[in-house]
């Protein structure tokens, strides 16, 4: 039987209000809405997907620290806390799990402060910009990935 991969997809701050939040910036899909539309995806990519989000840097990090020996890559929208956070970057760097950056939004075409990620350097690529659409494409170049290093 073929191997199926397991991806986490992790959101951090104020994701949770995603469809209420700035909608010109963020849109007007929730994030229950969002995250049914890449599980279905996931199972024509044959991906086991789960899901996390969370508003607290310490419980993204315990999240990172745990998928250490079950996940096999991450898709992660650190939110505000890209700008800011070296502790979550070294839980990445940690488990050293494959993962993409992605941003609804395109924080290059934003305040100055958006520009900096602390993950870009360390991520396998970024995804930015695009929107919702942004996760799916994630997802899509992740199972690829798994799926040709399994040849
Ligand atoms: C974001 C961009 C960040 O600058 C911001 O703090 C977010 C969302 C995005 O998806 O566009 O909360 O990561």
């Amino acid at each position: 039987m073929k191997k199926k991969f397991n991806i986490l997809i992790l959101n951090g701050p104020n994701l949770n209000l995603l469809g209420k939040r700035e909608k010109k910036i963020y849109g007007n899909i929730s994030l229950s809405i969002l995250v049914n539309d890449l599980i279905k995806y996931s199972k024509k990519l044959n991906i086991n997907l789960s899901h996390f989000q969370t508003n607290a840097e310490h419980i993204l990090i315990e999240k990172i620290h745990k998928a250490k020996k079950k996940i096999h890559y991450i898709i992660i929208n650190p939110a505000a806390f890209t700008h800011t956070s070296i502790a979550l970057r070294d839980s990445l760097l940690a488990v050293n799990i494959p993962f993409i950056e992605v941003h609804i939004s395109n924080i290059y075409s934003r305040e100055n402060f958006r520009s900096h990620s602390w993950f870009s350097d360390i991520s396998n690529g970024i995804i930015c910009g695009l929107g919702v659409e942004s996760y799916k494409w994630a997802l899509k170049i992740a199972a690829q990935r798994l799926l040709k290093k399994n040849n």
